[in-house]
Order: C-alpha cells, then structure tokens, then sequence
C-alpha cells in the first residue's frame, strides 16, 4: 500500500518554515514592508518579491517610451512585450528592463509621482498578478505590495499588513529619498505618502486593503530587529499550526481557512495586547 507520507511534501528545514511556503506582506508606502519581507526570505530561505518594483519598472519604461501614464492599452502592451525581471542583489533586488539595470531610476521622485497611476489599470493589474503567481509555481516566496493577500495569493499560508503612522513612515521615505535629491523634505514626503496612500486605497482595481485572515502588525515603535524577532516567530507559530497532517492540498478548502483563521485571531489579539491596545 502507497503510504500517503511518500506523496509530494516540501522539504523542511529544522526550525524552518517548508520550502513551498507564500508569505504575503501588504501595506501603505514607507510602513517598512522591503526590510521586513527581505530579512523574512533570508530567514526561511525563500524567495524575495517586490511588486511594487514591478509597477515602478513600468512607470519607468512609459517614460522612456513616451506612453502616456493614463493609456491601459499601451501600458499593458509595453509589458508584454518587455523583459522585465527582479535578480536578489547583495543588499537589495536588480530590477532590468530588457537587460537594463533600472534598480535605482525606479527610486526616482519622477517615478514615485506617477506609479499610482500606471498601477490603477485593471489590464496592467492583470498582466502584473499573473507574473507573480507564476514565480511562486516554482519556488515559496514571501511576496510584498498592496494587493498580494487580497488578490494574488488569497490562499498565501501566512498574511501580514504591515502599518506606521504617517508621520513615521514620512521620515522614513525621506531618509531614503534625499540620498538621491537633497532638495526632499520631510514635510512634501508626508504629503505625498498621503495623496499615494489615498489613491492606492481608493482605487477600483484590487485597492490597498486589510484582508480580513491578515495579521495586523503596526511598527511604529518597533526596531528593525525587535520586528523581525516578533514576526518570525509569530510565522513559525502559525505555520506550525496549520501544518497538516496529510499533505495540505488532501485537506478541504473550508478546514485550512477555519485553522488558519482560529490561529490568525489569536495572534492578533496577542498582537493588540502586546501593543497596550
Ligand atoms: O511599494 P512601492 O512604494 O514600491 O509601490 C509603488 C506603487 O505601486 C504604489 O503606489 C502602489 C503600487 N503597487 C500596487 O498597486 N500593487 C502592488 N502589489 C505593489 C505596488
């Protein structure tokens, strides 16, 4: 008798998480999504995905070919017939378009002003969602943007929304924005992080929302590593729970979301009771 063990399970790291594992990390700009879901990939060994990097890249490539930020069509055709690709560098991601390194002009103030737009088209969205879920056919990834929860992996076996205050998050940005422009304040960094954050919540396609299984993690207060601390074991924690006896895709849908949604609720009660709320 085939014993069921002997089917497909991931290889599993002691103290790890297994190696087909999607983590899902959404959240408003400067909320610190990029060191988290970095230092996260390191940690399980997994790999690392900036959408947002995705969407910049694009911006950056209707600039250069003069398409305009509100033509769909165009944009989603200048995708489609691009190479766009994401290598994970020695401290971050190379983003090339058709071979060329754009990594730091998708850091631009240029591109930061016009990415919300290109990133509002349905058919882009499309086209964006459907790259993403096919880099994770091969590999686990801990995947970071606005919509990965909600829409690309709705079945992603961890989902945190990562927050900071405004004011927080405005520091942040401008710390790293006036590497490159010196003329940046904190004060136009907090009213852009405000006008992004209202487009990217209210938009109609696939907006910037809390999905209702994510864990809710503000880190306002936190240090770098006092977060990665905290949420790698609250990863392992809810991994280590849902982890099925059998292999998770012989369990019915409706039995992985009640696990997943019993040991969500308990950690965000922990995580409203550590934060004095
Ligand atoms: O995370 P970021 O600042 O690099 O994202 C750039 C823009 O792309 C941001 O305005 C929202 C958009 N974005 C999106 O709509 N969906 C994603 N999955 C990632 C980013």
């Amino acid at each position: 008798m085939k014993k069921i063990y002997d089917l497909d399970l991931p290889t599993m790291p002691e103290n790890g998480v297994p190696s087909n594992t999607v983590i899902a990390i959404d959240g408003p700009a400067g909320s610190g999504k990029s060191t988290l879901a970095k230092q996260l990939a390191d940690t399980f060994k997994l790999l690392y995905v900036d959408t947002g990097a995705m969407y910049r890249a694009l911006t950056w490539a209707a600039i250069q070919n003069k398409v305009d930020f509100s033509n769909e069509d165009a944009l989603a055709q200048l995708l489609a017939q691009s190479d766009l690709t994401l290598d994970s560098g020695v401290k971050s991601i190379v983003v090339r378009w058709d071979s060329k390194d754009i990594s730091s002009e998708i850091r631009s103030s240029d591109i930061e002003a016009n990415v919300s737009e290109v990133a509002s088209h349905a058919i882009v969205r499309k086209e964006m969602v459907a790259i993403q879920r096919n880099i994770s056919r091969s590999t686990g990834v801990v995947m970071e943007g606005r919509d990965i929860g909600s829409v690309v992996f709705p079945l992603a076996d961890v989902k945190i929304y990562l927050d900071a205050s405004v004011e927080t998050r405005a520091i942040r940005r401008h710390k790293q924005l006036s590497k490159n422009d010196s003329s940046c304040t904190v004060q136009n960094v907090q009213a852009d992080i405000i006008r992004r954050d209202k487009l990217d919540t209210e938009r109609k396609e696939s907006p910037l929302t809390i999905s209702p299984d994510a864990m809710i993690f503000d880190n306002s207060n936190l240090s770098i590593s006092e977060q990665l601390k905290e949420i790698t074991s609250i990863v392992l924690f809810v991994i280590e729970r849902s982890l099925p006896k059998l292999p998770e895709k012989q369990l019915p849908i409706a039995t992985q979301t009640l696990k997943y949604k019993f040991a969500v609720g308990g950690m965000n009660t922990l995580l409203r009771f550590m934060g004095g709320k």
